[in-house]
């Protein structure tokens, strides 16, 4: 074999060590099953999606639950399942003792090998959820901060320091809070929960069924809750802020620069919502409005005078702009940088505070027996008014408040 296929079957080894089909049957994600309409419906049908991150059931209405202890044993009006039996309710709807499912059940074409993956995941998902735990002690991963060690550093203390006030100590139920560091690189953590990730490295924890907590950065919106809860407003939030703000600043031509298409789309869309009558301006110049999101490159003639509205961050890196025109920014963590002005820190200081106080109300939340997803379910009905966050409002993200001041 040459050096060249060697290293290709290395690198083929670990990924698939590292790949878990059976999660990503059940999480509908990023799979290639035999079936094409099996992949599309476990796309916009995954499990969980009815019978929860942990198989318990119950999301809504009549949902049993699949953990395979359950359906191992004996119940209600049938018999236990076998890996056979469970391909037949997958495949055909019917239960355990050949009753017929109700629709509300999808059916998908998977095959007995996909089937089986399936349940093997199930089988392994008591103790899948509960990572992390153990009789003394709930470990928390915390990713070094892309910032370099001295802020990461200061990020970990702050946390630690923001859950002992508010838990009273460093235990909960009896369990020591043990923060662990956590590779952003990896995607593995034998933790409950991951902090201290950029928004673009968390998915290769969630995409693993590693609950990521609080991301640095704006997510975009779209990010599913029962695996992800963040502490600043979404992309999605900034569009929806700009675009009602714009719509009553006046009447003329908005152009739009964002260094991302689907960004820019989203933001047309919310525009043509708050805005319907107002044209969009393919050239700045021509425009009574102009959006420009980090990134990009404001150039207009020197005598123009419209306003130009760009968000924190364009501050921060100094981007240049007109002489003549009005500047209105958008705060995305007004609270968090208020509150880092006045007490003359740096934000991820204050945001390292927030995350701990979020944290230590959801590990109260979630119970003795915490698992991932209990803990992503007790914040669906936290709401922390000193830290201005209220999940059971803004599921995702705990606010949508962005602030819009005027710079000159
Ligand atoms: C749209 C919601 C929904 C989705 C998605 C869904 N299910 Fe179900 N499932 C149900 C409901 C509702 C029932 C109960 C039906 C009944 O009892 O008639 C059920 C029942 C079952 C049962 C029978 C349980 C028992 O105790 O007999 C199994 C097994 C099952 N689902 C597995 C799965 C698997 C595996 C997936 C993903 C491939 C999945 N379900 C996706 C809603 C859903």
């Amino acid at each position: 074999m040459s050096a060249r296929a060697a290293l290709l079957m290395l690198v083929l080894a670990a990924r698939m060590a590292v790949a878990d089909e059976g999660h990503d049957l059940f999480t509908g994600q990023s799979v290639a099953v035999s079936d094409q309409s099996a992949e599309r419906k476990l796309a916009r049908f995954p499990c969980h999606r009815c019978h929860g991150r942990d198989a318990l059931g119950g999301v809504e209405g009549d949902v049993p639950p699949i953990d395979w202890r359950f359906l191992s044993r004996a119940a209600a009006g049938r018999p236990a399942y076998t890996v056979e039996l469970f391909h037949r309710a997958v495949t055909e709807g019917r239960d355990a003792g050949g009753r017929e499912l109700s629709r509300l059940m999808p059916r998908y074409a998977l095959s007995e090998g996909e089937t089986a993956q399936l349940a093997n995941y199930l089988g392994r998902l008591y103790d899948l959820q509960r990572q992390g735990v153990s009789p003394d002690e709930v470990r928390i991963g915390v990713a070094d901060l892309p910032f370099g060690d001295d802020l990461s550093g200061i990020y970990r203390t702050t946390l630690a320091k923001a859950l002992e006030d508010r838990l009273g100590g460093d235990h909960v139920y009896g369990r020591r809070i043990n923060l662990v560091p956590v590779d952003p690189a990896n995607g593995e953590a034998d933790s409950l929960a991951v902090l201290g990730l950029s928004v673009a490295a968390a998915a290769v924890f969630t995409n693993r069924g590693i609950p990521v907590l609080a991301p640095i950065g704006a997510l975009t919106g779209d990010e599913d809750s029962s695996i992800m809860r963040g502490i600043a407003p979404s992309r999605e939030a900034l569009h929806a802020a700009l675009a009602t703000r714009i719509a009553e600043a006046g009447t003329g031509p908005v152009a739009i620069l964002a260094s991302d298409d689907a960004e820019r789309h989203a933001l047309e869309l919310a525009l043509s919502l708050a805005a319907p009558g107002r044209p969009i301006a393919s050239h700045s110049n021509d425009a009574e409005d102009i959006i420009a999101l980090p990134g990009t490159d404001l150039n207009v003639a020197p005598d123009w005078t419209g306003r130009v509205w760009i968000t924190w961050q364009s501050v921060a890196q100094r981007m240049p702009l007109p002489q003549k025109a009005k500047v209105m920014v958008a705060i995305e963590t007004p609270r968090i940088i208020d509150t880092a002005i006045a007490a003359q820190v740096h934000p991820l200081v204050i945001h390292a505070q927030q995350v701990g106080i979020m944290l230590a109300e959801a590990l109260k939340a979630a119970g003795r027996d915490v698992t991932r997803a209990k803990l992503l379910q007790a914040l669906a009905d936290t709401v922390l008014d000193d830290i201005g966050l209220d999940y059971t409002q803004v599921p995702l993200t705990g606010t949508d408040h962005i602030a819009l001041i005027q710079l000159r």
